[in-house]
C-alpha cells in the first residue's frame, strides 16, 4: 500500500483558517477529484466536518476520531490511524487528506506528496503543515498556473516522492 499526502500549502505553511480552506481555487478541487477519485481517502474529523457537502463521492472515506460513538453516513470512523491503515491495507494507494493534525502523524513515513502551493500568503490562518525535511523528498513534476478569473491567486502543483 502506497500511502500518499495531498495539501494546499500557501505561502508560510498555513493550510487552513476557521476550520475552512484558505480560498476557493476551482482548478486545486479539480486536481484533488481527479487524483484521489477511486481511492480511500484518510481524513480527521475535524476536516470531515468541513466538508460542505459530507462525505466525498466516488471515494473510500475514513475519518479518525477518538470518540469511539461516533458515525458518519458514507465513512468508515476509526480511533486511531494505525487501525484504519491495517484496515486498509488492501488499496494500492491511499491518500491522506488532512487536517494538520493527521499530516503532522503521517509526513514521517509518506511515501508521496501532492502539494499544491499557493503563491501567497494569509495572515489569518489558524492551522499549518508540519516543517518539510526536504531532503527526504525528490521533485517528480511541477506545473505552474497564473491567477486568471476564477482562481484568485497563482498556483503550482508539484508531486514528490520519498528519496
Ligand atoms: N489546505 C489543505 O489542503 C487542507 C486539507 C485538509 C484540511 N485543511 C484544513 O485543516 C483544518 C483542520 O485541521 P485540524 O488539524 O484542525 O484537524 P483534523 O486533523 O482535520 O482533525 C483533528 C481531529 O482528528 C482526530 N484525531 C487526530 N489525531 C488522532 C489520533 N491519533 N487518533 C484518533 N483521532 C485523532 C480528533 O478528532 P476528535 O476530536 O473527534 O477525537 C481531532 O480533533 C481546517 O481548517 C481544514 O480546512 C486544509
Amino acid at each position: 500500500m502506497m500511502i500518499s499526502i495531498i495539501v494546499a500549502i500557501a505561502k508560510n505553511n498555513e493550510i487552513g483558517k476557521g476550520n475552512n480552506l484558505l480560498c476557493r481555487l476551482p482548478a486545486d478541487l479539480k486536481h484533488f477529484r481527479e487524483i484521489t477519485s477511486g481511492h480511500a481517502v484518510i481524513m480527521g474529523r475535524k476536516t470531515f466536518a468541513s466538508l460542505p457537502k459530507g462525505a466525498l463521492p466516488d471515494r473510500r472515506n475514513i475519518v479518525i476520531s477518538r470518540n469511539k460513538d461516533l458515525k458518519i453516513e458514507g465513512a468508515e470512523v476509526y480511533s486511531s490511524l494505525d487501525y484504519a491503515l491495517i484496515k486498509l491495507i488492501d488499496e494500492n494507494e491511499v491518500f491522506i487528506i488532512g487536517g494538520a493534525q493527521i499530516y503532522a502523524q503521517t509526513l514521517a513515513f509518506a511515501d508521496k506528496l501532492y502539494l499544491t502551493k499557493i503563491h501567497a500568503g494569509f495572515p489569518d490562518a489558524d492551522v499549518f503543515f508540519p516543517l518539510i525535511d526536504w531532503r527526504a523528498w525528490r521533485e517528480l513534476n511541477r506545473e505552474t498556473f497564473p491567477a486568471d478569473e476564477k482562481n484568485p491567486y497563482p498556483f503550482s502543483f508539484i508531486e514528490y516522492e520519498r528519496t
